[in-house]
């Protein structure tokens, strides 16, 4: 049987993926290095405390800078609309096994969607904080009460970025054939078919 497969990503986009996916994860252990004593072993991946100290705030741009363009490159596919609230109301069956009450998806699932917003919004609210109380370069420009919610703030923007980063990865391995879509930027007819039907018939003006 001839399997036929259908161009999803670019190899710019894909590129630009995976930069910020490895931005994230440098960015990530070395900030979870300072987030308790039991987590500073941590710092030994980027060469002791000192250097993790400087190079967070660098790899953090760099993750920061790197998902603002493939922001503009998606964020029109990723416009919540009528159909995915009907997604969302039927997600919770789905997650049980019963997908009949899924409506029809275009190039993403209100899921994706979701995640997409959760790691701008995360993204933007890291960015600003961590100026705030980047120092010696930015810290003097805001009072220590700003600078202290300030941190807080940062912390639970990771969280919100970290856990939506794993919910990413959990999807794209749980929904078979998702990961070729990042690696080699061609999906499956049938795996188009299956996930994403809108979008397949838009790719094959419905031949
Ligand atoms: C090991 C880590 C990661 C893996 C395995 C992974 C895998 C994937 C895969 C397979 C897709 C294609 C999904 C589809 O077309 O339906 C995708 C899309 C995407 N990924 Fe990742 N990813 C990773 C990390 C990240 C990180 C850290 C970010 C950003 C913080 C990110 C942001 C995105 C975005 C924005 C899309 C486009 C889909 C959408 O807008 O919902 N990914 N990823």
């Amino acid at each position: 049987m001839t399997r036929y497969y259908l161009r999803r990503y670019r190899d710019a986009t894909r590129m630009n993926h995976w930069f910020v996916a490895i931005m994230f994860f440098a960015a990530a252990l070395s900030g979870l290095a300072f987030f308790h004593p039991s987590l500073f072993f941590l710092t030994n991946l980027f060469g002791g405390g000192p250097w993790t100290r400087i190079l967070h705030p660098f790899m953090g741009l760099l993750m920061v800078l790197g998902f603002v363009f493939l922001f503009f490159t998606m964020w029109r596919e990723n416009i919540l609309d009528k159909g995915d609230r009907e997604w969302i109301a039927n997600a919770p069956k789905m997650l049980k096994g019963d997908k009949s009450g899924m409506p029809p998806v275009g190039k993403y699932n209100a899921g994706q969607k979701l995640v997409f917003w959760a790691f701008g919004i995360s993204l933007l609210l890291l960015l600003v904080t961590g100026f705030m109380f980047w120092s010696p370069w930015f810290v003097g420009f805001f009072p220590i009460l700003v600078r202290r919610i300030a941190v807080v703030v940062h912390a639970a923007s990771a969280v919100v970025l970290i856990l939506s980063v794993i919910t990413h990865i959990y999807a794209a391995i749980w929904v078979k054939g998702t990961l070729r879509a990042m690696t080699r930027g061609t999906v499956t007819e049938g795996w188009a078919k299956l996930n994403h039907p809108l979008w397949h018939r838009k790719m094959t003006r419905g031949e």
